[in-house]
């Protein structure tokens, strides 16, 4: 099993082009199932979960037209073409790697009348239920039962039909939830109102390709998405928006280690209430055509020609501030940021509160941190944060992607070496993670489990 061993504390400068979105080419790439056309998507990042997505809607017969060839480089390009629909049945062996294989269910289920997806089960982040998923697609009409661990999902004689759908829960909208409503209503007869729909722009992203790919739908990126069912989906050609996610962990890595990062095709309009935050703790992102000034958040993308793929610079003060953050669905906070900036207020002149509104058991990372030295109280779904002057680099593992991402931020902040275990989680999301950011000046090493426990850790940590 792979390790990070980071010697923390050094200035990160450079430049980093930001990929495209995961959590946008899942649900993509499932909806390549709603017809037998082929459809091409650029800009695909390559990761655990895209590879372990590919692997699934193989077994679920679509031919993958441009597989590199083993040792050549991945090129971003993917085109997949359902031509089997024999096989509809994800099984548990792939979804237990990968819960995003539930977005395979809306597009089967549509496009084929029937879907055996296992049931996801909850993960390091928390109960994670499909009910939502589930109550939407029998407001379609789809007879769903649960056998065996899995949702087996058949059209009714006559198909699907739309309805008004409402998809809040306890928790408010689900993404990927509306995401495989959304792709089996443009199936559907007649119209779908999804309403509290996730205003997500992974959501938009997906409703963009359903578009060009002949379905009708609009109202994407509003709670009220509206879908007039057409008869058949064909091929189409489409970019990944970039990753949001991991533009605002490279800026919080530039805010830990009083650095200067430029990021390029970074979707600035779409980490709005990110960037407000960062600027009240004293993170500068500014569009690098723009005027050399600190451009305040809100205006962050002025000068950029396009807001969905800007070069921002991103620098901050040398004392950061404390704030109070809630993490919300889009356009509020993201609980996919949340444990970075942990790590982030961890090093700020105060006391700081996070409280986590989508995933209220999102803090795996709150004991890692404090082994680094942080100070951290939870108190239910919230944390308050006392920041300390230095973090100290310790032995931590990693326990899902995004709080492996705070511990390599922790990790580049503190003073001598810090170890990371199980590293895989982060490979998940974060595309050789360690290689880019040795590119802009960090000391970080990918190491096997065994030479690591080896390593030498210098006095003082
Ligand atoms: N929920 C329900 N019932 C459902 C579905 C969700 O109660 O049927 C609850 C969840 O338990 C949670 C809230 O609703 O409290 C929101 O969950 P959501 O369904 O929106 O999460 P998701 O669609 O399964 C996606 C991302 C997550 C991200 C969340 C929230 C992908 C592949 N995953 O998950 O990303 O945290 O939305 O924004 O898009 C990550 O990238 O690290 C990650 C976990």
């Amino acid at each position: 099993m792979d390790t990070f061993v980071i010697d923390g504390g050094r200035r990160l400068a450079g430049r980093v082009r930001i990929n495209g979105s995961k959590n946008a080419a899942l649900p993509l790439l499932a909806a390549t199932l709603l017809t037998d056309q082929p459809v091409r998507l650029r800009d695909v990042p390559n990761l655990a979960d895209i590879q372990n997505m590919l692997r699934l809607l193989r077994e679920l017969g679509c031919e993958h037209r441009d597989a590199p060839a083993e040792g050549t480089p991945w090129s971003g390009t993917v085109t997949l073409a359902a031509t089997d629909q024999s096989k509809s049945h994800a099984k548990y062996e792939v979804v237990k790697t990968m819960r995003a294989s539930i977005c395979t269910l809306g597009p089967m289920l549509a496009r084929r009348g029937y879907a055996r997806v296992s049931l996801p089960g909850g993960c390091a982040i928390g109960e994670r239920p499909v009910d939502l998923h589930i109550r939407g697609l029998r407001a379609l009409g789809a007879q769903i039962t649960i056998n065996e661990g899995d949702i087996i999902a058949r059209v009714p004689t006559g198909g699907l039909t739309g309805n008004t759908i409402f998809m809040g829960g306890a928790f408010g909208s689900t993404v990927l939830g509306t995401a495989n409503v959304m792709s089996a209503a443009t199936l559907a007869k007649g119209t779908t109102v999804i309403e509290c729909a996730a205003c997500e722009p992974e959501i938009v992203d997906l409703a963009l390709l359903l578009n060009k790919m002949g379905a009708r739908i609009s109202g994407q990126g509003s709670p009220r998405i509206t879908i007039e069912g057409v008869d058949e989906l064909g091929g189409a050609e489409h970019r990944v928006i970039p990753d949001r996610i991991e533009a605002g962990t490279y800026m919080m890595a530039a805010a830990v280690t009083n650095g200067e990062i430029i990021l390029d095709n970074c979707p600035v309009d779409t980490l709005l209430s990110a960037l407000d935050c960062l600027t009240e703790v004293g993170v500068h992102v500014e569009a690098c055509n723009a005027t050399p000034t600190t451009v305040p958040t809100r205006s962050a993308h002025r000068g950029c020609d396009d807001p969905m793929r800007c070069s921002v610079r991103v620098t901050s003060d040398r004392i950061l501030r404390p704030v109070q953050v809630t993490t919300q669905p889009h356009p509020g906070f993201p609980t996919d940021l949340q444990a970075q900036l942990m790590t982030v207020l961890s090093l700020a002149d105060g006391n700081s509160v996070i409280t986590e509104r989508i995933f209220p058991d999102r803090f795996l990372h709150v004991a890692e941190l404090s082994r680094m030295g942080a100070n951290l109280t939870r108190l239910g779904s919230s944390v308050i944060i006392s920041g300390v002057r230095r973090l100290m680099g310790a032995q931590v593992m990693a326990s899902d992607l995004r709080a492996s991402a705070a511990l390599v931020l922790a990790g580049l902040a503190a003073e001598g070496r810090t170890t990371i275990h199980r590293v895989y989680h982060l490979d998940r999301g974060y595309d050789r993670m360690e290689e880019r950011l040795r590119s802009l000046g960090a000391s970080i090493q990918r190491v096997d489990d065994r030479e690591a426990v080896a390593a030498p850790v210098p006095a003082g940590c």
